[in-house]
């Protein structure tokens, strides 16, 4: 089996951060979003990996991953010119699939659930396909999650005996609160399906519809039902429910040096170089490499990267990416912080605040 993550897109939800960065890159515990997939996949054994790039962000998601063998898996890249669909990527990278199945995967997801058993049930659906069906096993398989508002995500009717009859994308009216979630298997007959289809009112190549035409000519489509929690970790704030919810499982290490006056409680990774003085670090939390903490609070769910200073602050549930400098802010908390972003206050006179926000910045004044 292959496996093909989607990493173009333009993350326009996320700017200013993603208006110099790729949304798959945005650390989640001082990790990239994108690694946490490759992982998944590389654990499911999936090490021949396809990864769809955008011409906007695609040479730092290939400076970051590499050839794949820190991960141990090797990587083909294929540039996608236009966002024109998950669909669209499965057709573009057809010469790297093959005939072979595979698992595609939405970079910018995440799920608590790792992807072993989503794909051995594939596998053995399909081994043993008089278990479950009568016309040879399924040719695809989804995974579906419980929501509250389906609308803005792909919805699929499933029978009362399990059988999946109909998807649509984003509908006005949901059949039902089950939604796509960024995770499919497929075998070749999807490139059957995404030759078949047209581009959709956004003017995509939608894959739900690719899906809906498996069914329409008779072909079984399996699935599976969420176990966990998954995050679609494309604006602010339910990426930093997914920052808390990962801090939540990190392993507790100290690399960096603390001082005799710093205090380091609970869930804490401090990486190599990083330094804590007469500072209180409160967990769950990770500071980055290099980084420095002087006479300041970190509490619980932050996550500083590396090469940033945090002086004088108090901070908490909050992700700062690399080489960042906070000083003097009594309190900073629900925040995204790029990299190379300078927070300070400051003795100045006439007294005011002093600006220079990106385009799409987002500030919220307290009081
Ligand atoms: C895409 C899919 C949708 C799926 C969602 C999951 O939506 O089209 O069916 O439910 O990902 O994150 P998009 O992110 O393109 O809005």
């Amino acid at each position: 089996m292959k496996g093909l993550i989607l990493s173009g897109g333009a993350g326009t939800r996320l700017r200013p951060i993603t208006h110099t960065s790729a949304k798959q890159l945005v650390p989640i515990a001082n990790k990239p979003i994108l690694f946490y997939g490759i992982e998944a996949m590389v654990e499911a054994g999936v090490v021949e990996i396809g990864i769809i790039i955008s011409p906007e962000t695609g040479e730092d998601i290939k400076a970051a991953v590499g050839d794949g063998s820190i991960f141990g898996a090797t990587v083909t890249w294929i540039l996608q010119d236009q966002p024109l669909g998950l669909a669209h990527c499965v057709k573009i990278a057809h010469d790297f699939l093959g005939d072979d199945e595979f698992v595609m995967y939405l970079g910018d997801n995440m799920l608590e659930q790792n992807l072993v058993g989503f794909i051995s049930e594939f596998t053995s659906r399909r081994q043993a396909p008089e278990l479950t069906s009568t016309n040879g096993g399924p040719t695809a398989q989804i995974l579906l999650a419980e929501v509250d508002d389906p609308r803005s995500f792909g919805v699929a009717e499933v029978t009362d005996t399990g059988a999946v009859v109909r998807l649509v994308e984003k509908p006005d009216n949901p059949p039902s609160n089950l939604a796509l979630v960024g995770a499919y298997l497929f075998d070749k007959t999807i490139h059957e399906a995404v030759a078949s289809i047209k581009p959709s009112p956004r003017g995509e190549l939608e894959i739900t519809d690719a899906i809906q035409w498996l069914i329409d000519e008779g072909h079984e489509v399996a699935h599976d039902v969420l176990v966990g929690w998954w995050i679609d970790t494309g604006k602010k704030d339910p990426l930093l429910e997914c920052n808390r919810l990962v801090l939540d499982t990190i392993n507790p290490q100290l690399d960096g040096d603390i001082d005799e006056a710093s205090d380091v409680e609970g869930r804490v990774r401090i990486e190599a170089g990083a330094k804590v003085v007469n500072s209180t670090v409160r967990g769950p939390a990770v500071i980055g490499a290099n980084t420095v903490v002087t006479n300041s609070y970190i509490g619980p769910y932050s996550s500083v990267a590396a090469d940033c200073e945090i002086t004088d602050s108090e901070l908490d549930h909050s992700v700062i990416l690399s080489e960042s400098a906070i000083r003097n802010v009594s309190r900073l908390t629900d925040s995204l912080i790029g990299s190379h972003v300078e927070v300070d206050r400051t003795k100045h006179v006439p007294a005011g605040l002093r600006l220079m926000l990106g385009d799409h910045s987002r500030l919220e004044l307290e009081g």
